[in-house]
């Protein structure tokens, strides 16, 4: 049995959703010789720590019941620096203007050997190059397949699974959001504001919902895509973008009569990157409803190869997070 040390960085939806899903599959992952034993877990304000590998349904329960995950004061940060173990799991809130507390997370991580798994897109959309790079001299290994998509494998497909396939075109949904606004607008013939409202009263939207709407949500997971898949440098200035703001329930009624849905597509190829609402064939394979994911990654050997999913959610994006996991320790 391999007993792999790890800290959990940021306990929201998805740090909880990695503590419950390496709980429940502690079996499973045994019988991969994989033993991951949580040493550390940080929220905002506090942190619990325990070298014989913290308990954590205790730290789930706290959070739920008194909003702390301990009653230790040091930081993340802190945690990464000060105390020994393999690897970080950040999951610390997506900041698309600096970075964030996740950037200087990640590259404390590597500056000390540690490799570090992520759904935090912030980091990896502002300063992609810098990280790989810090990532390389640490020795670390470094793997964000929840940051585009959640739950939708569509980085480690096109770049592990599809191995031997020259990538031309990667299109798809990657905003759940926009995709259950414009799903909604089209059943219901309502407007733009009426179903955003809706999205918000059932959580599929935030307060602001400018990033997920305007296209900059799926702009930063395009950047991704770009810098992993097709080897670029490219940040977020290198993407055209519209949203989806000015679309009418009447254009969507008139693209549904001639047999079509419009989507918020993103798209990225050796030549462009771009997010735009598109008119798709009704019966297209990218033609998901509600708050889907879809991608569609075109190869020069096997074709399109299309895959689709949920975008986001506590126990989906851990999913991503624990296979990416595995995938570091099984070999
Ligand atoms: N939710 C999803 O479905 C989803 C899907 C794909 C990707 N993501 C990305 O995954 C990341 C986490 O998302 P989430 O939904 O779990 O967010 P969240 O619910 O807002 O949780 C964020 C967590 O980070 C903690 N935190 C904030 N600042 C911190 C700091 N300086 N040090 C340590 N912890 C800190 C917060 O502490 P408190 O609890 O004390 O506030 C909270 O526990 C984000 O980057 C998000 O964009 C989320």
């Amino acid at each position: 049995m391999k007993t792999i040390s790890v800290s959990i960085i940021g306990f929201g939806a998805v740090g909880q959703g990695v503590a419950k899903v390496l709980v429940d599959k502690k079996e499973y992952l045994e019988n991969l010789g994989l033993d991951f034993k949580v040493v550390a877990v940080a929220d905002s304000r506090t942190a619990a720590i325990d070298e014989n590998g913290v308990d954590l349904n205790a730290v789930l329960s706290r959070k739920q019941d008194e909003g702390v995950v301990g009653s230790e004061k040091l930081t993340g940060l802190e945690i990464i620096e000060t105390i020994d173990h393999d690897v970080v799991v950040e999951t610390t809130p997506t900041n698309i203007v600096t970075g964030g507390v996740g950037l200087q997370n990640m590259l404390a991580a590597f500056k000390h050997g540690r490799d570090v798994v992520t759904s935090n897109k912030g980091p990896l959309a502002m300063k992609y190059g810098e990280l790989m790079e810090a990532a390389s001299e640490g020795g670390s290994n470094f793997k964000y397949e929840a940051t585009v998509g959640g739950a939708m494998p569509v980085l480690n497909l096109a770049k592990d699974v599809l191995a031997g396939n020259s990538i031309t075109n990667v299109e798809g949904i990657f905003n759940g959001t926009c995709n259950y606004i414009l799903t909604r607008m089209m059943e219901e013939h309502a407007s733009y504001e009426q179903m955003l409202a809706e999205a918000q009263e059932l959580g599929y939207a935030e307060t602001d919902p400018t990033y997920d709407v305007e296209g900059i949500d799926t702009a930063c997971k395009l950047v991704i895509l770009a810098n992993c898949v097709f080897g670029m440098n490219a940040t977020h200035e290198d993407v055209t973008v519209s949203g989806i703001t000015r679309i009418t329930p009447e254009a969507l009624l008139l693209a549904q009569n001639e047999g079509y849905v419009i989507k918020l597509i993103g798209e990225v190829n050796d030549s462009r990157i771009n997010v735009a609402p598109k008119l798709v064939p009704i019966d297209h394979p990218l033609a998901v409803g509600g708050s889907l994911n879809v991608a569609s990654v075109q190869t020069d050997l096997s074709g399109p190869i299309t895959v689709t999913g949920r975008g986001a959610g506590s126990v989906e994006t851990a999913s991503a997070i624990l296979s990416d996991m595995i995938s570091i320790y099984r070999d």
